[in-house]
């Protein structure tokens, strides 16, 4: 079965479900909000919904089910594990979301689609979250999803802009190297950018009407719990990035470089704590129809 090793992301490394979890938690009045303005486009709410990239499905079971017109719901996904996840929660909690796998980006999605589709003729709802920036060509698989859906369906797109800087002090540029890693090729630094590039993105596969919504999350403000957490969601996924560079050296340089890593991560720890540290985060979909 596929598992996804995008480069230098992997959902299932070290603590990165615990992280896409508390991430859903935390993004989930944003959501919430995207579904409502995207809902408000169809004249009759739609019953079947998509959710493209659905992961362990955190970001599925509890948007969709806020809107009661959805009698089904489909997740699909590329990594086995996180479907098994999905399918196994659904079954637990007697919901009728159904689960599958594929890759967005294969040659095989158009079919996937129109098997999902094919006894649907109203218009339907398509989500997805935090997935299309790992796309190489996003206006191709774009055109596929548009060129499958019903006239009138719409689709939400949560992506991100990870343009946040925050001053750090930082022996060794430790934490320079490892975000800069995770920057180094011409794919992955686009990718960190990709919000501001979606809007071009849709017009160009053919969607009509498009527009972004956007929320701007500032630490002021925030207790110590919160900060953590802003702290887990944005930067705490950097750490499998530094196990993939820590595996490029010799045993004991290893185990220094992530000693270190790890001492900083517990600066980084405290630094979020301090009453004059601030940080913001930009939180960005796009809308478009059909
Ligand atoms: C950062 S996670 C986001 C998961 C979920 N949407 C959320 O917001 O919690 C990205 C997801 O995209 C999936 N993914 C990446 N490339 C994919 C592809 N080509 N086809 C289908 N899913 C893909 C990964 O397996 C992973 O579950």
């Amino acid at each position: 079965m596929a598992k996804l090793n995008k480069g230098n992301y992997s959902a299932n490394a070290d603590g990165e479900q615990e992280r896409l979890e508390l991430q859903a938690e935390y993004l989930r009045d944003f959501d919430l909000k995207v579904f409502t303005q995207a809902l408000d486009r169809f004249s009759i709410y739609p019953s079947f919904g998509l959710d493209l990239g659905c992961s362990r499905g955190y970001a599925t079971f509890n948007r969709f089910s806020e809107f009661s017109s959805f009698k089904r719901v489909s997740g699909i996904d590329i990594d086995s594990i996180s479907l098994d996840y999905a399918a196994k929660r659904a079954e637990n909690e007697q919901i009728s979301y159904r689960f599958r796998q594929a890759s967005l980006e294969g040659e095989a999605f158009a079919e996937v689609l129109a098997e999902e589709l094919s006894s649907i003729t109203e218009p339907v709802f398509v989500w997805s979250a935090f997935v299309f920036h790992f796309f190489s060509d996003p206006v191709s698989v774009l055109k596929v999803i548009r060129e499958g859906l019903p006239k009138g369906s719409v689709i939400a797109i949560r992506t991100i802009d990870d343009s946040t800087p925050i001053v750090h002090p930082n022996p060794n540029r430790l934490l320079e190297r490892v975000a800069l890693r995770d920057y180094s090729s011409p794919h992955d630094l686009s990718r960190r950018i990709h919000a501001r590039k979606l809007t071009e993105q849709l017009q160009a596969a053919g969607f009509e009407n498009v527009e972004m919504v956007s929320e701007t999350i500032l630490s002021s403000g925030m207790d110590a719990q919160e900060k953590e957490e802003m702290r887990l969601i944005w930067f705490s996924f950097y750490r499998q990035v530094a196990l993939r560079m820590a595996e490029e050296f010799e045993n004991s340089q290893r185990e220094t470089f992530l000693r270190d890593y790890d001492q900083i991560v517990e600066e980084q720890k405290a630094i979020f704590q301090r009453d004059d540290f601030f940080m913001f985060a930009n939180l960005f979909a796009g809308i478009a129809s059909v």
